[in-house]
């Protein structure tokens, strides 16, 4: 089995990357971040790039064709919520066009660059898997709280383009399971800033949301399309 993981270096695709050595079916797996990453095998490899370039995108896509490589497992980790100079907005009026644009940009531009190509790389027969890190802030319905207009919006947008290209994602591999994961709150720098508010939720280690993902990834396989779940393999609504 070979594996795509997308945005290798991020805190849980770390501990993917961890958890994929360890199975023994998984023969290689390609990572693919903005900078360099050890690989921990000899068959494994490391692709630098920049999700947000479609143009480096279509060529890793392109170059794969040449080696007829097709993935059976695709995990892609890419998400923003604060950067140098970017923080979530609490109020409306800190909503601004250039943060939303950089929101969309990483949370689901960049995921639609793959997406957008993965029946190119994917197998079209047997068990295909595809996971698109989501957040339970981008569920419309189970929004309470407000705020953080630009991550919950680049989420819950990313979460309708997962949804509408599932139908077209099963024609092309009936076999194929598409699911935007909830990992849960995770020690990760993504988090790091607001650890300190979370109140009574549990702060799980990258390997334990790992292998919430993997305990559901090993559940009887069904068909039904697009799954929206978090780390205890129960269904978030959208
Ligand atoms: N940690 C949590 O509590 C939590 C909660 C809910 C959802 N999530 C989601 O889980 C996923 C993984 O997050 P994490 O906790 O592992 O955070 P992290 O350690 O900060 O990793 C961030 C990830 O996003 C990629 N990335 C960041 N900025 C980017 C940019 N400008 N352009 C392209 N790629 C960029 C990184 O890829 P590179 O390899 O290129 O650096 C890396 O895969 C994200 O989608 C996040 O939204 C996390």
């Amino acid at each position: 089995m070979t594996s795509l993981l997308i945005g290798a270096n991020g805190g849980l695709a770390q501990a993917i990357y961890q958890k994929l050595n360890l199975l023994s079916e998984c023969t290689q797996v390609d990572l693919v971040s903005r900078s360099f990453c050890t690989p921990f095998r000899r068959q494994d490899r490391v692709f630098t790039l920049d999700s947000c370039d479609a143009d480096a995108v279509e060529s890793f896509c392109f170059a794969r064709e040449q080696e007829a490589l097709k993935y059976q497992q695709v995990f892609c980790c890419i998400g923003m919520l604060h950067q140098p100079g970017r923080f979530p907005e609490k109020q409306l009026q800190q909503v601004r066009p250039e943060s939303l644009s950089e929101y969309f940009q990483i949370n689901t531009l960049a995921p639609a660059n793959w997406l957008a190509r993965l029946t190119r790389l994917c197998s079209s027969k047997g068990p295909l898997t595809i996971v698109f890190f989501s957040a339970r802030v981008g569920s419309i319905e189970d929004n309470q709280l407000g705020g953080w207009y630009g991550y919950r919006i680049s989420k819950a947008a990313l979460n309708m383009l997962v949804k509408s290209a599932a139908p077209e994602l099963i024609r092309f591999n009936p076999q194929a399971r598409i699911l935007c994961y909830h990992p849960g709150t995770v020690d990760t720098s993504l988090s790091a800033p607001f650890q300190s508010r979370m109140g009574t939720k549990p702060l799980l280690t990258p390997s334990q949301s790992v292998d919430g993902l993997f305990r559901y990834l090993t559940m009887p396989h069904e068909q039904t399309g697009a799954k929206f779940i978090d780390w205890q393999g129960k269904s978030i609504p959208w």
